[in-house]
């Protein structure tokens, strides 16, 4: 096995298992509040026919593909849905090397660890190509990187861990190259929901076929235990998606797509607004905190991370540990993100990111 356990649920249970307070901003579990509509549609599942309570299609209920489809401006052919955009990344990494066009997936420096980690697992080889100085994407620098053993070319916006948002010009051009090298744009779009910045451009607005768009409700509404997901594949390549989700998982989960369909048919912008707005006011203050502190931090455009670094204090695990016991602040260590030994993330999923940011400030790092 050369693909290594990602090292998330070791630093939470470091946390737990503190003998002080510590405030968890680990993983990216969002704390409010889903839509009511998914609560609603839960409780009525409860009472449901025992038919309910069986199989749904192995690609998802056509009615929330229906939905989706409708939403993205594809063909519902087009859609199948995963278990989380987890499974989503898995399935479109997995069809872009069976074009046998390349072994090579080149994906962003830092980068949410679990990509390297499934190419791996996929057979393939990781590639992290640095991103630009404010962590938006290096474009010339994916050029330079291409050539024709690249089989995909993985993006992630808005991004985890650094917050950058990848603009309308931006996605041509990563479309574009893909295009030129024979391989499979993978565009995951988990955070679409949380742009700040208002410069968000989806994948699809490009028509590709060498396209792949991910994408899950467990951020956008703050369900991540649903375990809800859907890609968007090209028309050539969905039937052997959906194959392999078929022989892996049979099909999802039943209640939870019915609850996120009831959810996505009720639920107003206003919700979404909502959500966006509270993450603002916590980067904000964070990242006051964090001046405070005199670290050095990427505005974040979106997603819900602030990725940061600390003179003198390089984000290693054993450091990382050390701020679980002296400061009660539990984060990531940055070279689970890539190369970014020196730096950690913070998720800002918590209602103390205030109060861990104030705690921040009166370390002594
Ligand atoms: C960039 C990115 N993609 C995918 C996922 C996994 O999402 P899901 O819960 O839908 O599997 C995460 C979770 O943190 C993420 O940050």
């Amino acid at each position: 096995m050369d693909y290594d356990t990602p090292l998330f649920f070791h630093v939470m249970q470091y946390a737990a298992a503190a003998d002080r307070d510590v405030i968890d901003m680990v993983s990216g579990g969002p704390d409010w509040e889903p839509p009511e509509a998914l609560r609603d549609g839960l409780r009525e599942y409860a009472d449901a026919d025992a038919d309910a309570f069986q199989y749904p299609p192995s690609d998802g209920l056509r009615e929330l593909r229906e939905e989706i489809a409708a939403r993205r401006g594809v063909d519902v052919d087009r859609v199948v849905i995963t278990n989380g955009a987890g499974e989503a990344n898995y399935l479109a990494m997995a069809a872009a090397l069976e074009r046998d066009a390349g072994d090579e997936i080149l994906l962003t420096d830092p980068v949410y660890p679990y990509y390297p980690g499934k190419a791996r697992m996929l057979g393939a080889d990781p590639r992290l190509v640095p991103v630009a100085d404010d962590g938006g994407l290096d474009v010339a620098a994916m050029r330079e990187a291409a050539s024709p053993d690249t089989a995909a070319i993985l993006v992630n916006s808005p991004n985890n861990p650094t917050g950058a948002v990848y603009d309308a010009d931006t996605m041509g051009a990563i479309v574009d190259l893909a295009e030129a090298n024979d391989a499979l744009l993978i565009s995951d779009e988990v955070y679409d929901h949380y742009d700040f910045s208002g410069r968000f451009e989806s994948a699809l607005a490009v028509d590709s076929d060498h396209t792949v768009v991910t994408n899950s409700f467990s951020k956008s509404m703050a369900i991540t235990g649903f375990r809800v997901g859907y890609a968007v594949f090209p028309p050539h390549l969905v039937e052997a998606a959906r194959t392999r989700h078929m022989l892996v998982n049979v099909t999802g989960a039943r209640p939870s797509q019915v609850a996120v369909l009831r959810a996505l048919r009720e639920t107003g912008p206003g919700y979404y607004e909502a959500s966006r707005d509270l993450l603002r006011k916590r980067v904000d203050a964070f990242t006051d905190a964090l001046d405070a502190a005199g670290a050095e931090y990427i505005v974040p455009d979106g997603a819900f991370y602030v990725f940061a670094r600390f003179e003198g204090f390089p984000g290693t695990l054993e450091n990382v540990e050390r701020l679980v016991d002296e400061a009660g602040v539990a984060c990531m260590p940055g070279d689970t993100f890539g190369t970014y030994d020196e730096w950690v993330r913070f998720a800002l999923v918590t209602p103390r990111a205030e109060e861990a940011a104030r705690r921040l400030a009166d370390y002594e790092f």
